[in-house]
Protein backbone atom coordinates (compact mmCIF):
# COMPACT_ATOMS: atom_id res chain seq x y z
CA UNK A 1 0.00 0.00 0.00
CA UNK A 2 1.44 3.33 -0.65
CA UNK A 3 2.34 5.63 2.02
CA UNK A 4 -0.06 8.20 2.84
CA UNK A 5 1.66 11.70 1.51
CA UNK A 6 3.27 13.38 5.04
CA UNK A 7 1.49 16.36 6.38
CA UNK A 8 3.61 19.22 6.08
CA UNK A 9 4.53 20.90 9.77
CA UNK A 10 6.42 24.43 10.48
CA UNK A 11 7.54 24.99 13.66
CA UNK A 12 8.46 28.64 14.61
CA UNK A 13 10.39 29.07 17.62
CA UNK A 14 11.69 31.78 20.02
CA UNK A 15 13.88 32.09 23.30
CA UNK A 16 10.70 31.29 25.48
CA UNK A 17 11.04 27.42 24.00
CA UNK A 18 14.67 27.51 25.41
CA UNK A 19 13.94 29.28 28.73
CA UNK A 20 13.70 26.16 29.96
CA UNK A 21 17.12 24.26 29.59
CA UNK A 22 18.51 27.86 31.92
CA UNK A 23 18.64 30.38 28.88
CA UNK A 24 17.16 33.60 29.11
CA UNK A 25 14.75 34.94 27.32
CA UNK A 26 14.72 38.66 25.73
CA UNK A 27 11.70 40.88 27.12
CA UNK A 28 10.27 39.17 29.50
CA UNK A 29 11.32 40.89 33.18
CA UNK A 30 14.86 38.75 33.35
CA UNK A 31 14.86 38.77 29.71
CA UNK A 32 18.74 40.27 28.11
CA UNK A 33 17.20 43.09 26.35
CA UNK A 34 16.18 44.20 30.12
CA UNK A 35 19.83 43.97 31.37
CA UNK A 36 21.58 45.20 28.48
CA UNK A 37 21.62 47.26 25.45
CA UNK A 38 20.85 46.22 22.30
CA UNK A 39 22.02 48.91 20.86
CA UNK A 40 25.76 48.31 22.73
CA UNK A 41 25.39 44.61 22.17
CA UNK A 42 23.51 43.63 19.05
CA UNK A 43 23.97 46.77 16.12
CA UNK A 44 26.27 46.83 13.52
CA UNK A 45 27.81 50.68 15.88
CA UNK A 46 27.65 48.55 19.06
CA UNK A 47 30.47 46.31 17.34
CA UNK A 48 32.53 49.29 15.42
CA UNK A 49 32.41 51.29 19.12
CA UNK A 50 32.99 48.45 21.24
CA UNK A 51 33.75 44.43 20.10
CA UNK A 52 35.58 43.32 22.90
CA UNK A 53 32.21 43.73 25.03
CA UNK A 54 30.45 42.30 22.33
CA UNK A 55 32.28 39.85 21.87
CA UNK A 56 32.43 39.00 25.53
CA UNK A 57 28.57 39.35 25.35
CA UNK A 58 27.99 36.52 22.52
CA UNK A 59 31.02 34.17 24.36
CA UNK A 60 29.14 34.09 26.66
CA UNK A 61 25.87 33.26 25.73
CA UNK A 62 27.88 30.52 23.66
CA UNK A 63 29.16 28.82 26.70
CA UNK A 64 25.75 28.70 28.65
CA UNK A 65 24.07 27.47 25.65
CA UNK A 66 27.03 24.90 24.93
CA UNK A 67 26.11 23.78 28.74
CA UNK A 68 22.49 23.72 28.44
CA UNK A 69 20.46 20.84 27.44
CA UNK A 70 17.93 20.23 25.05
CA UNK A 71 13.91 20.33 27.05
CA UNK A 72 10.83 18.43 26.67
CA UNK A 73 9.44 20.61 24.59
CA UNK A 74 12.52 20.31 21.99
CA UNK A 75 12.35 16.42 22.21
CA UNK A 76 8.72 16.41 21.46
CA UNK A 77 9.40 18.88 18.49
CA UNK A 78 11.70 16.20 17.21
CA UNK A 79 9.75 13.49 17.66
CA UNK A 80 6.81 14.75 15.11
CA UNK A 81 9.09 13.73 12.60
CA UNK A 82 8.33 9.91 12.87
CA UNK A 83 5.26 11.12 11.49
CA UNK A 84 4.97 14.29 9.33
CA UNK A 85 7.53 15.92 7.50
CA UNK A 86 9.12 18.73 9.68
CA UNK A 87 10.65 22.26 9.19
CA UNK A 88 11.95 24.41 12.38
CA UNK A 89 12.23 27.65 11.83
CA UNK A 90 14.58 29.47 14.68
CA UNK A 91 15.03 32.91 15.86
CA UNK A 92 17.11 30.95 18.30
CA UNK A 93 21.31 31.32 18.48
CA UNK A 94 21.52 28.30 20.32
CA UNK A 95 21.52 24.55 18.76
CA UNK A 96 18.91 22.98 20.83
CA UNK A 97 16.60 21.95 18.27
CA UNK A 98 19.68 20.02 16.52
CA UNK A 99 20.57 18.44 20.09
CA UNK A 100 17.16 17.15 20.18
CA UNK A 101 17.35 15.36 17.41
CA UNK A 102 15.44 18.13 14.50
CA UNK A 103 16.77 17.33 10.76
CA UNK A 104 16.17 20.57 9.33
CA UNK A 105 16.22 23.37 11.24
CA UNK A 106 16.61 27.20 9.53
CA UNK A 107 18.36 29.91 11.89
CA UNK A 108 17.08 33.06 10.98
CA UNK A 109 18.68 35.07 13.40
CA UNK A 110 22.17 33.03 13.05
CA UNK A 111 23.95 30.71 14.88
CA UNK A 112 26.13 30.86 17.95
CA UNK A 113 28.23 27.82 16.91
CA UNK A 114 29.29 29.89 13.70
CA UNK A 115 32.00 32.88 12.80
CA UNK A 116 32.59 34.91 10.16
CA UNK A 117 34.85 37.94 9.01
CA UNK A 118 33.69 41.53 9.34
CA UNK A 119 34.67 42.14 5.21
CA UNK A 120 31.71 41.72 2.47
CA UNK A 121 32.28 37.42 2.14
CA UNK A 122 29.60 35.53 3.95
CA UNK A 123 31.83 32.67 4.52
CA UNK A 124 31.00 31.15 7.35
CA UNK A 125 33.79 29.34 10.21
CA UNK A 126 32.05 26.74 12.71
CA UNK A 127 33.64 27.03 16.24
CA UNK A 128 30.81 24.80 17.97
CA UNK A 129 31.36 26.11 21.92
CA UNK A 130 34.55 28.06 21.42
CA UNK A 131 35.20 31.82 22.28
CA UNK A 132 36.07 34.37 19.29
CA UNK A 133 38.51 36.54 20.76
CA UNK A 134 39.74 40.01 19.61
CA UNK A 135 43.00 39.73 16.94
CA UNK A 136 41.22 36.18 15.99
CA UNK A 137 40.89 36.80 12.11
CA UNK A 138 39.08 35.08 8.87
CA UNK A 139 40.90 34.05 5.77
CA UNK A 140 40.69 37.81 4.47
CA UNK A 141 42.63 38.85 7.38
CA UNK A 142 39.32 40.70 8.58
CA UNK A 143 38.57 40.09 12.47
CA UNK A 144 35.94 37.50 13.69
CA UNK A 145 32.32 38.16 14.89
CA UNK A 146 29.79 36.28 15.89
CA UNK A 147 27.39 34.86 12.71
CA UNK A 148 24.25 36.60 14.69
CA UNK A 149 21.91 38.67 12.93
CA UNK A 150 22.15 42.00 14.20
CA UNK A 151 19.54 45.19 14.02
CA UNK A 152 19.64 46.49 10.93
CA UNK A 153 21.25 43.20 9.34
CA UNK A 154 19.32 41.16 7.22
CA UNK A 155 17.43 37.84 8.23
CA UNK A 156 18.61 35.07 7.29
CA UNK A 157 16.75 32.48 5.18
CA UNK A 158 13.59 34.20 4.66
CA UNK A 159 12.64 33.27 1.66
CA UNK A 160 12.68 29.38 2.13
CA UNK A 161 10.99 29.84 5.54
CA UNK A 162 8.15 31.85 3.73
CA UNK A 163 7.48 29.06 1.14
CA UNK A 164 7.70 26.51 3.95
CA UNK A 165 5.23 28.09 5.88
CA UNK A 166 2.86 28.82 3.00
CA UNK A 167 2.97 25.32 1.99
CA UNK A 168 2.09 23.94 5.78
CA UNK A 169 -0.72 22.19 7.01
CA UNK A 170 0.24 22.91 10.47
CA UNK A 171 2.03 25.62 12.60
CA UNK A 172 3.39 25.42 15.75
CA UNK A 173 4.50 28.84 16.89
CA UNK A 174 6.28 28.72 20.51
CA UNK A 175 8.18 30.78 22.94
CA UNK A 176 8.66 33.87 21.10
CA UNK A 177 6.65 37.57 21.44
CA UNK A 178 6.31 38.26 17.72
CA UNK A 179 7.92 41.80 18.34
CA UNK A 180 10.85 41.31 15.72
CA UNK A 181 10.49 41.35 11.72
CA UNK A 182 10.44 40.47 9.43
CA UNK A 183 10.73 36.63 11.37
CA UNK A 184 7.29 37.74 12.85
CA UNK A 185 5.28 38.16 9.71
CA UNK A 186 5.54 34.23 8.98
CA UNK A 187 2.60 33.86 11.18
CA UNK A 188 0.47 36.22 8.44
CA UNK A 189 1.78 33.81 5.31
CA UNK A 190 0.07 30.67 6.87
CA UNK A 191 -2.94 29.01 5.11
CA UNK A 192 -6.00 29.32 6.33
CA UNK A 193 -7.28 26.16 6.47
CA UNK A 194 -4.18 25.17 8.31
CA UNK A 195 -3.93 24.17 11.64
CA UNK A 196 -2.06 26.89 13.80
CA UNK A 197 -1.21 26.87 17.66
CA UNK A 198 0.59 29.20 19.70
CA UNK A 199 2.58 28.96 23.03
CA UNK A 200 3.43 31.27 24.95
CA UNK A 201 3.53 32.26 28.89
CA UNK A 202 2.76 36.09 27.58
CA UNK A 203 1.73 37.90 24.33
CA UNK A 204 0.43 41.35 23.14
CA UNK A 205 -1.84 39.42 20.62
CA UNK A 206 -2.49 36.36 19.47
CA UNK A 207 -2.11 36.11 15.27
CA UNK A 208 -5.65 35.48 13.59
CA UNK A 209 -6.53 31.74 13.50
CA UNK A 210 -3.61 30.54 15.79
CA UNK A 211 -5.37 28.54 18.81
CA UNK A 212 -3.41 29.94 21.83
CA UNK A 213 -2.26 27.37 24.54
CA UNK A 214 -0.61 29.48 27.68
CA UNK A 215 1.60 27.91 29.09
CA UNK A 216 5.68 26.86 29.99
CA UNK A 217 6.41 24.91 26.62
CA UNK A 218 7.72 21.35 28.71
CA UNK A 219 4.08 20.83 29.52
CA UNK A 220 2.36 22.64 26.55
CA UNK A 221 4.37 21.23 23.31
CA UNK A 222 4.30 17.46 24.41
CA UNK A 223 0.65 17.30 24.80
CA UNK A 224 -0.15 19.18 21.12
CA UNK A 225 2.54 16.91 19.92
CA UNK A 226 1.05 13.80 21.51
CA UNK A 227 -2.57 15.71 20.00
CA UNK A 228 -1.24 15.84 16.18
CA UNK A 229 0.56 12.32 16.45
CA UNK A 230 -2.82 10.69 17.46
CA UNK A 231 -4.59 12.28 14.14
CA UNK A 232 -2.49 9.91 11.91
CA UNK A 233 -0.74 7.27 14.01
P1 LIG B 1 11.08 37.49 23.58
O1 LIG B 1 11.84 37.63 24.86
O2 LIG B 1 10.66 38.71 22.87
O3 LIG B 1 9.76 36.62 23.83
C1 LIG B 1 9.80 35.41 24.57
C2 LIG B 1 8.42 34.80 24.57
O4 LIG B 1 8.53 33.50 25.17
C3 LIG B 1 7.39 35.56 25.40
O5 LIG B 1 6.17 35.61 24.68
C4 LIG B 1 7.24 34.71 26.66
O6 LIG B 1 5.92 34.77 27.22
C5 LIG B 1 7.52 33.33 26.12
N1 LIG B 1 8.03 32.38 27.12
C6 LIG B 1 8.88 32.60 28.16
N2 LIG B 1 9.14 31.47 28.82
C7 LIG B 1 8.43 30.49 28.20
C8 LIG B 1 8.24 29.10 28.42
N3 LIG B 1 8.86 28.46 29.41
N4 LIG B 1 7.43 28.43 27.58
C9 LIG B 1 6.77 29.06 26.56
N5 LIG B 1 6.90 30.37 26.31
C10 LIG B 1 7.71 31.08 27.12
O7 LIG B 1 11.98 36.54 22.65
P2 LIG B 1 11.92 36.27 21.07
O8 LIG B 1 10.53 36.41 20.55
O9 LIG B 1 12.66 35.01 20.82
O10 LIG B 1 16.99 38.58 17.95
O11 LIG B 1 12.79 37.48 20.52
C11 LIG B 1 12.93 37.64 19.13
C12 LIG B 1 14.29 38.18 18.80
O12 LIG B 1 14.56 39.35 19.58
C13 LIG B 1 15.43 37.25 19.16
O13 LIG B 1 15.67 36.28 18.17
C14 LIG B 1 16.60 38.19 19.28
C15 LIG B 1 15.94 39.33 20.02
O14 LIG B 1 16.50 40.58 19.77
C16 LIG B 1 18.29 38.73 17.66
O15 LIG B 1 19.17 38.52 18.47
C17 LIG B 1 18.54 39.13 16.25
Amino acid sequence: MAERARKRIVVLSGSGLSAESGLPTFRDAAGLWNQYSWVELASPDGWRERPELVLAFYNERRSKAWAAQPNAAHRAIASLERHFDVSVVTQNVDNLHERAGSARVLHVHGELAFARGTGPSRKRYRIDGAPIELGQKCDEGTQLRPDIVWFGEETQHMDEARALVEAADKMLVVGTSLTVYPAAGLVDVARREADKVLNVIEIDEVPSGFRFERGPATQVIPRVVDAWTREVA
